[in-house]
């Protein structure tokens, strides 16, 4: 079963090793891999920070991955959404269908966003498709908008409204729940 789970401190460790995974770093749009200090600045941030708030995701109580929303003491009631699954054998089995739907409840259900948005390089195929399929629209695209490793690369914007997901969250997670994902 996948769950989210409150961020622990042993799970410092184990996000600094996923952080450097080149499946995982490839994608994301920070500027350099962090020192272990700045992890531990970013974890810091990551606990105690009301703008932010993440869960580990987990599949049969092991952690596989990292879900965050940022920006949540925006007056917007609007949070952007990041996540890796860290752990390689986890990925392509589900795990990042089901995440999305228990993110998306805990960003719309219980801390009653209005709106949840993303940024994802234009060739992340596996992000793009899975968003997608769980109902993130497509509001953008950004030329040369940031830099990787120096390169310019191109970003899809994504995003999602309270009122969508009220539409989607019975079938999404009928389906999940079917599938042995989730609990019902
Ligand atoms: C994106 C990510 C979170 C998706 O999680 P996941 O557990 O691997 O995804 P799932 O197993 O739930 O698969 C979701 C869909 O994506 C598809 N998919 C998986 N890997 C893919 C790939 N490399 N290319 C295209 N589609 C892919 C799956 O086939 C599945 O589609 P299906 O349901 O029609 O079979 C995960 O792959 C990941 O962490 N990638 C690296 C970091 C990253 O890109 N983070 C997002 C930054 S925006």
């Amino acid at each position: 079963m996948i769950e989210l789970r409150d961020i622990a401190d042993e799970d410092e460790e184990r996000l600094y090793r996923w952080r450097g995974e080149p499946e995982v770093s490839r994608w994301m749009s920070d500027a350099d891999f962090p020192s272990e200090l700045d992890h531990r600045r970013w974890f810091q941030t990551l606990r105690d920070d009301p703008d932010m708030h993440g869960w580990m995701i987990t599949r049969d109580d092991a952690p596989v991955g990292l879900l965050t929303l940022t920006g949540l003491s925006s007056h917007h009631r609007r949070a952007a959404w990041n996540w890796f699954v860290g752990d390689a054998d986890a990925r392509g089995r589900g795990v990042g269908r089901a995440a999305q739907v228990l993110g998306l409840e805990r960003a719309f259900c219980d801390l009653k966003l209005h709106k949840v948005w993303s940024e994802v390089m234009a060739d992340n195929d596996a992000a793009l498709k899975v968003q997608a399929a769980v109902g993130f629209r497509r509001e953008g695209y950004l030329r040369g908008h940031v830099l990787k490793d120096g390169q310019p690369r191109d970003v899809v914007l994504l995003g999602m409204l309270a009122e969508e997901w009220s539409a989607l969250r019975e079938g999404a997670r009928q389906t999940l729940t079917e599938a042995r994902l989730i609990h019902a």
